[in-house]
């Protein structure tokens, strides 16, 4: 089984349902629009995985027996809330499967785990017989999507959700104002995107199909629309509302935010709830996200009005500013019917305890802001542009099991939510920074607080990433078709084996190196490689079973000496492409150090196998090499060198030659 997230339970029976042609689907509770289009895209899954089912399930006579009774008791609420049932039990016996819900939410989730169930055995398809009870341990699941440092296509955008569907994530946080555009078209404000969107904006159609497309889903939507800071775009269209900035053009270049919106101006607060209630309509979850991150507020104090109107009401800091400025929104939001959400910065005492925070600057402002009594989510380990593995999301909980927060405060924590922004990012490019990883973020929002194993979740982490792709996702195919694209060529083998052990840097690492905006291409070899690419585990994993001498020991090693040997040959491949292409000019330093890495390997298990401790130095020479590999270069690095280290040890010390 390789079920992704983890359910809470699962207890496995004997023998399976055949999934072929008599494969019949209905409902014996409720039945309503949404459950039966979710029926009918798990069928038509379910007929490209095994063949015949949408045909036959179309078909079906009136007395047929159901193989999969959905057993519905009510309808889920108007406007999907954050309190709903989302549980779900499955049964599958060797006649039928069951599954069990509340409301559609919770038969949704059922529909993934069943269809994550199915396998094919001597060309047929089954499931086994199985009782899955399952339910999330958190209410709040979310990604976040900028699309305004980049701008991604409605297309886009949907099949994230589709992604987010089958990882049970139930939040979708749409980053839709900052300072490099605005959006969202608003018909009472139309110059926010005729005059700060550069063209790329969604449509007030747009905006309403998606939300549609996500409440099919089982997935609210909340909007962000960043203020008083991040504001530039606003403020280029409506210069009324800023605070006295001179903005020619949208900043297309990613730097600090720059342009502000003016706290002591009243017409600031009609904009704001004129334009709140405008899109408040078209996304009608309960929460709105008015971010609230990183206003310095240089520009007020810029201002002699604004520094004059901070002096009379006695407020010694920007931030004091910001906060009369969140208590001005407040009521605004609550006329709407909205809760409100922003980031970190929002978080102060004079705000009421019916805001939510969402921790981006660590997991110390969460708990704090919980022992004050706010509801919050944590993101700031989860931010995709770090490049960190999936074994370290899926670790880092938003309450883990040391937490110094009591059992109310706990509940306070809502959940987490995923971020990914667009500064080093295209639409090419987002899916493969976006999964499989998110997947294991996922698990850590869904399943239980003990679900730790790092080698399990990885192990179904490789079957769900061909699922998510399986549904129109591109985090496999669209880096080959870049490589593809690098290396010009349909069979670019060296660069797969290069990619194979190579990762992004750092968002900052990145960006002390190369300052990306709005022009710089994302087409490099930094931008074809993934993070925590499948091999980093792999190889850490041949390497223990090399050097424990266990009954893998053999294959293991034979494993290890393939891939040492690949990236031998790999390597003057790459350096005489670095040497003739552009976009691999900055790859040759790399590709020479693929070639000394696999020497190093190559020597260090041949060392071992025969039993010979090396001659002098040499434990020093290959150090130097995977110190050489070490440093940055061509904004990419190696994923193998700790297992690379560890097994030059062994070999440097002979020890495990002892067999
Ligand atoms: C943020 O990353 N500025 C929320």
């Amino acid at each position: 089984m390789h079920l992704m997230p983890l359910p809470s339970s699962v207890q496995s029976g004997q023998g399976f349902l055949a999934v072929d042609a008599h494969f019949h689907a209905g409902m014996s509770g409720t039945a309503n629009p949404r459950l039966q289009a979710a029926l009918d895209r798990f069928l038509m899954r379910l007929d490209r995985q095994c063949g015949n089912i949408r045909r036959m399930q179309l078909t079906a006579a009136a007395g047929d027996p159901l193989l999969l009774n959905l057993q519905v008791a009510g309808t889920g609420a108007a406007v999907q809330s954050l309190d709903e049932d989302e549980s779900y039990k499955l049964a599958v016996t060797p006649t039928q499967a069951t599954i069990t819900a509340a409301n559609e939410l919770g038969a949704m989730h059922g529909l993934e785990t069943l269809f994550q169930l199915v396998n094919i055995s001597d060309g047929a398809c089954r499931v086994p017989v199985v009782t899955v009870d399952d339910a999330p341990r958190f209410r709040w699941r979310g990604l976040e999507l900028d699309v305004i440092r980049h701008f991604e296509p409605v297309e886009m955008v949907e099949r994230t959700l589709d992604g987010m569907a089958i990882a049970k994530l139930n939040v979708f946080h749409w980053h839709l104002s900052d300072d490099q555009g605005f959006r969202a078209e608003s018909k009472k404000f139309p110059k926010l995107t005729s005059d700060a969107a550069g063209g790329l904006f969604y449509t007030q159609d747009q905006l309403r199909e998606v939300v549609a497309y996500a409440r099919a889903r089982g997935i609210r939507v909340v909007p962000e629309f960043d203020i008083p800071g991040h504001s530039s775009a606003t403020v280029l269209a409506y210069p009324e509302y800023g605070s006295g900035e001179d903005l020619k053009e949208l900043p297309l270049v990613y730097e600090s935010p720059r342009a502000e919106l003016d706290p002591s101006n009243e017409k600031t607060y009609k904009f704001v709830d004129t334009l709140v209630g405008e899109m408040g309509e078209i996304f009608p979850d309960a929460y709105f996200h008015i971010g609230g991150d990183e206003t310095e507020g240089k520009a007020w104090l810029a201002n002699p009005r604004i520094k004059a109107f901070m002096d009379k009401k006695g407020f010694k800091t920007t931030a004091d500013l910001q906060s009369y400025f969140n208590q001005r929104l407040l009521p605004i939001l609550t006329k709407h019917g909205k809760k409100m959400v922003g980031w970190d910065e929002i978080l102060n005492p004079s705000l009421p305890k019916d805001i939510m925070v969402q921790s981006w600057r660590g997991v110390d402002s969460l708990s704090q802001g919980a022992q004050q009594g706010y509801t919050g989510i944590l993101s700031a380990p989860y931010y995709l542009d770090a490049q960190k593995t999936s074994e370290q999301m899926l670790l880092d909980d938003p309450v883990p099991a040391n937490t110094r927060l009591n059992a109310d405060q706990q509940k306070l924590i809502l959940g987490g939510e995923i971020c990914m922004w667009a500064e080093q990012i295209n639409s090419d490019t987002a899916d493969s920074r976006i999964w499989p990883r998110s997947m294991a973020v996922a698990e850590r929002f869904w399943s239980p607080q003990s679900d730790r194993d790092v080698e399990d979740m990885y192990r179904r982490l490789r079957i769900a990433s061909l699922e998510l792709e399986g549904v129109g996702l591109t985090h496999l195919s669209g880096p080959e078709k870049l490589r593809r694209n690098l290396a010009g060529s349909t069979h670019p083998e060296a660069l797969e084996v290069f990619a194979s052990v190579l990762e992004p840097v750092s968002f900052g690492d990145r960006e002390d190196t190369q300052h990306t905006d709005w022009y710089t291409a994302l087409d490099r070899l930094v931008d074809a490689v993934v993070a925590d690419p499948p091999a980093r585990q792999e190889i850490e994993r041949e390497v223990n079973a090399y050097l424990e001498h266990g009954p893998g020991s053999a294959a293991a090693e034979m494993r290890l000496r393939q891939r040492f040997e690949a990236f031998q040959h790999a390597a003057p491949a790459l350096q005489a492409w670095a040497l003739r292409s552009a976009r691999l000019a900055d790859a040759g330093q790399r590709a020479r150090q693929l070639g000394a890495l696999a020497e190093s390997g190559l020597e260090a298990l041949a060392l071992i196998d025969m039993h010979t401790p090396p001659l002098a130095g040499w434990a020093d020479g290959q150090k130097a090499v995977i110190a050489d590999a070490q440093k940055p270069s061509a904004l990419v690095r190696f994923v193998f060198l700790p297992s690379l280290e560890k097994l030059v040890a062994a070999a440097g010390q002979g020890s495990a030659a002892t067999q």
